[in-house]
């Protein structure tokens, strides 16, 4: 497991984390770039979330106040973990319905890109979209899977997490969305997932998409659309683990990415 430089802050006795003023600050920031950024972009159900989660702007949110929302929309709670977690973890909280949260704020100096998931990727970018029914249940589902799946099997997974949780976009009529968490907490990448003309954009089909290889530093250079998120309803109707073994035996698409320089 790679190494962050990065700590979880301690929660009080009422869940509560002690945020400081300069990370108010930073969270003020973040969060008015990023509105003003996903305007006329997100999702109507992501803008849905936002408004029912009624985030502060002045200061970091508390666990606790996202908690009541998600419990009374979806009956999801936010976990609050340490910066880096294992799999096994990982899946085991998604599968109960409680979406792991590192509870650090990237510094000033990584105000516009963070590799590792902070808090204001996690909040920002996910608590809107797991007030949706289809999506939440989609992502309990991919945890029951990855929890009983293999670690060979478990890296095709995530990549459909990745393409959809992540990275995902809706498109029908010749009109374009936004749901994924990591595009909706970046700016750069909502700019790009929204308006570029490089990245290939496909129609998301399961098989397909756990053959498609991905790097997490890089903007995207594929994205997968749904057609609604009614599709995450379908997608749950499917034999995943045999999409997963379909994809495994036709082997891994060749990457439309330089692979990195160690
Ligand atoms: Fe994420």
């Amino acid at each position: 497991m790679k190494l962050s430089h990065y700590e979880s802050k301690p929660l009080n006795a009422l869940g509560k984390v002690a945020w400081s003023r300069e990370e108010d600050d930073i969270w003020q920031r973040l969060i008015s770039r990023q509105l003003s950024c996903i305007e006329g972009k997100a999702c109507h159900e992501y803008l849905e979330g936002l408004s029912m989660l009624n985030l502060s702007e002045d200061h970091v949110p508390q666990l606790t106040d996202i908690n009541k929302v998600l419990d009374k929309a979806t009956g999801w709670q936010l976990e609050p973990v340490p910066a880096l977690i294992d799999f096994d973890r990982f899946f085991a909280l998604l599968a109960s319905k409680r979406f792991p949260v590192a509870t650090f704020l990237r510094s000033v100096a990584d105000l516009d890109y963070l590799q590792e998931p902070d808090y204001f990727h996690e909040i920002f970018g996910h608590c809107a979209m797991l007030t949706h029914k289809a999506f939440a249940d989609f992502t309990q589902l991919y945890g029951q899977l990855g929890v009983k799946a293999t670690k060979a099997e478990r890296v095709y997974l995530a990549r459909l997490y990745w393409f959809t949780v992540e990275f995902g976009l809706i498109e029908s009529s010749g009109h374009r969305s936004l749901y994924g968490g990591g595009i909706l907490s970046s700016p750069a990448e909502t700019d790009y997932a929204y308006s570029s003309h490089v990245p290939l954009r496909k129609k998301l089909d399961v098989v397909d998409v756990m053959r498609t290889p991905y790097r997490i530093d890089i903007l995207q250079p594929v994205y997968f659309y749904l057609e609604s998120l009614d599709a995450l309803y379908e997608l749950q109707q499917l034999d995943l683990m045999a999409c997963v073994h379909r994809a495994m035996s036709l082997g891994l698409h060749p990457p439309c990415y330089r692979e990195k320089i160690a």
